[in-house]
This record gives C-alpha cells, sequence and structure tokens, in this order.
C-alpha cells in the first residue's frame, strides 16, 4: 500500500495521478459527491451560443439571475445575493459577522472552522453522537448555546453523515438562537439531492427569522465545480445591504450568470437527478446494510452520500481507499474529520453500474 500523510480530498485528483500514476480521466469519483449525470443537457446544447457575452461586464446586480433563481427556490429575488460558489458566501457572512465564538457541528464541512479562524475567533464543536446515527439532538444542542455564542453553523444535510434537520426542528433551533442573539448560517449544499426537500428547506423560514441565512451552490447538484456559483437567502435586509457594500463587484463571471439561468430552468435533469438519487440511495444503503456481517455498518442518508464504518480485520478506511484507488474508483477516508477516524469513509450514488462496481470491490476487499 502507499503510504501518504494526507487524505485526498474529494477533489484532489491531481494528487492521485501524481501518487498513484492514474490519470484523472479514469478516475470514478465517489468522493466529490458530485452529480453522476454531468451538467444538464440544456446547458450543454445552448452555452456555446452565449460565448460572447464575455465581452461585457456581467450585470452588476445580477438581476436576471436573481429573477431566475427567485423562480427556481421560492425566494423574493430581493432577499438572494449570488457569489462566487457558495465558498465566497460562507466566508463573507463570517467576515461580516465576525464570531467570536462560533457553534458547528461535530464532524461537518471543514471551511466553517477554517473561516472562523481566519477572522480570528474560536470554533466549539458540538459532536453528533454515533449513537444516535449523528442525528442532531435538538435538547442537547439548546444546552450548549450559552450567551457567549454568537453564530451558529448548520450543514443540512449534513457533510460528511447525510443526517438532516427537518423544517421543525430548525424552527426550534431558530427560536433558541433569536431569543439569545444567535445567529445561524445553514449550508444546505445537499438540499436539492434530498427525497422530501419541501419539508425540509430553510428557505421558507428567511421570511419570518431575521438571524437565518441560507447558503446554496450549484458545484454539487448541477455538477458544475468549475462554474464557482452559489447564492444565498435571507431576509435581513441590512445584512443584504451590507454585504452589496462590501462585495467585490462582477465576482460571478458573465459566463456564469448565463449558466445559471439555464441550468436552473432546466426542469427535465433536475427531475431526472432527483429521481437517480432517489432510486441508487435506497439502492446502494440495502446492499450496504446486507453487508454487515463483513463489518460494514451505514448510517441512514438523506443526501447524495453515505457515511460508512468498517470493522473488520482485512481492511480500515485507509486500506479500502488503497483497493478502490488501484481499481479506479475514489472513497473519501473521512478521519480528517474531527470526531471520526480510520473506521470511516463515505461514498456519493453515482451511475448504477459504478455503484455497483465500487459495492462489489468493498465486498471483494472484506471478504
Ligand atoms: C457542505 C459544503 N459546502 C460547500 C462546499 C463548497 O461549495 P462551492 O463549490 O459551491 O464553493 C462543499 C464542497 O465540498 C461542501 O461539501
Amino acid at each position: 500500500m502507499i503510504k501518504h500523510t494526507d487524505h485526498f480530498h474529494g477533489s484532489d485528483l491531481e494528487k492521485i495521478e501524481q501518487v498513484y500514476g492514474i490519470k484523472k480521466e479514469d478516475i470514478t469519483s465517489f468522493s466529490a459527491n458530485v452529480n453522476p449525470l454531468g451538467i444538464s443537457n440544456l446547458l450543454k446544447e445552448t452555452i456555446s451560443e452565449h460565448v460572447t457575452c464575455i465581452e461585457t461586464y456581467p450585470d452588476r446586480e445580477y438581476t436576471e439571475l436573481r429573477k431566475t433563481l427567485g423562480k427556481y427556490c421560492g425566494a423574493d429575488p430581493s432577499h438572494i445575493i449570488v457569489g462566487n460558489g457558495s465558498t465566497e458566501l460562507i466566508s463573507i457572512l463570517i467576515e461580516l459577522k465576525h464570531p467570536k465564538k462560533a457553534m458547528i457541528l461535530g464532524p461537518s464541512y471543514s471551511e466553517y472552522e477554517r473561516e472562523v479562524s481566519l477572522g480570528g475567533g474560536t470554533s466549539l464543536y458540538f459532536p453528533l453522537k454515533e449513537a444516535d446515527g449523528f442525528k442532531l439532538n435538538i435538547k442537547a444542542l439548546e444546552e450548549r448555546l450559552t450567551d457567549d455564542v454568537d453564530m451558529l453553523i448548520l450543514c443540512n444535510p449534513n457533510n460528511p453523515t447525510s443526517t438532516v434537520i427537518d423544517q421543525k426542528g430548525l424552527r426550534q433551533v431558530l427560536d433558541i438562537c433569536k431569543a439569545r442573539d444567535i445567529f445561524v448560517m445553514v449550508d444546505e449544499t445537499y438540499i436539492e439531492f434530498t427525497e422530501n426537500m419541501e419539508k425540509l428547506e430553510g428557505i421558507p423560514l428567511t421570511a419570518v427569522y431575521s438571524n437565518l441565512f441560507i447558503i446554496r451552490g450549484v458545484s454539487k447538484f448541477f455538477a458544475s465545480p468549475g462554474l464557482r456559483l452559489g447564492y444565498a437567502v435571507t431576509g435581513n435586509e441590512d445584512l443584504i445591504r451590507e454585504i452589496n457594500t462590501k462585495k467585490h463587484p462582477w465576482s460571478i463571471s458573465s459566463i456564469a450568470e448565463i449558466a445559471g439561468r439555464i441550468m436552473f430552468s432546466d426542469s427535465e435533469y433536475i427531475e431526472r437527478t432527483r429521481n437517480l438519487i432517489t432510486t441508487e440511495r435506497k439502492r446502494v444503503t440495502d446492499r450496504l446494510k446486507g453487508m454487515k456481517d463483513l463489518g460494514i455498518t451505514c448510517f441512514e442518508p438523506s443526501a447524495n452520500f453515505v457515511l460508512c464504518r468498517i470493522d473488520s480485520d482485512k481492511a480500515d478506511a485507509d486500506t479500502l481507499f488503497d483497493t478502490c484507488i488501484r481499481q479506479h474508483m475514489m472513497i473519501r477516508n473521512c478521519s480528517t474529520f474531527p470526531f471520526l477516524d480510520n473506521h470511516f469513509f463515505r461514498i456519493c450514488f453515482m451511475d448504477p453500474e459504478d455503484n455497483d462496481r465500487l459495492l462489489d470491490c468493498i465486498e471483494n476487499a472484506l471478504r
């Protein structure tokens, strides 16, 4: 096995090429959490007609893009801010709010902690318990949300646990936070992959709670991480004004603006994606559940990926990664996430044939 000190992030295909000598085009990434359908056909067929749009600056206000987005996500366009990927919006919000103490779920996406510490703040982790299937215990969270916490950061569905808080739970959390003057950021990067999205999404709550900021992007659901397009929704108009004053102008390119307008209106692609992920989520999870005797435990997923635990003398997350990558399939070893170790790995749902190939590989490695 090749020993590496670093673990590979979902997008580290260049690093894999160097270490394993496998061309990145030949790798199926079960680790990047990106829609296996690739970009929308409507976008592929029409984007070249628009290429001359880069001859002019984009609309500084992104009015048409925000209108299309408003229709797509059911928000008032004046409550939408667009950004260079959800990463820019996470960064801007944290820079502006400047939390001294932020509460973050653990394990969760690492970028939140990095941004909080760049601003000189401290992150406190609220551990999601393995015994609870990594589901959020709101009562226990309430006890930890003391008055010195000034920001709560939720990822819903959470990466890497694929667990969700429903709208009712989110309301409870928002009420607690409102009473304690805590601002809440919810990263909904993976929400469109869920089966019952209307019962989970936080956007309708932005009309009621001024301490709420929802972030989404196109990298995963619309399979376009290279486009760098994200958006945020908040009903807090003072905050929108403040962000618009401080934000760099034209941070979304003209081509990303047009691409966004096209992809958000491709309802056939949106439906096909949701159907594929719903079917594969059930099928892959059922097969993983069938590997209990081989030492696999999988935690019930709501998004387009599943967190698994491996307890076997045949393999751990590191060696399983090595076995899979040699067969040109990349899984995510989760030992770099807080509260997880070398027993945990995450895989996303790809095409049925690819999913079967990976599941066969895992099964053979543990037999
Ligand atoms: C939870 C979460 N939020 C945000 C991002 C980054 O998204 P974007 O490409 O829109 O900046 C990722 C990427 O892996 C993620 O997992």
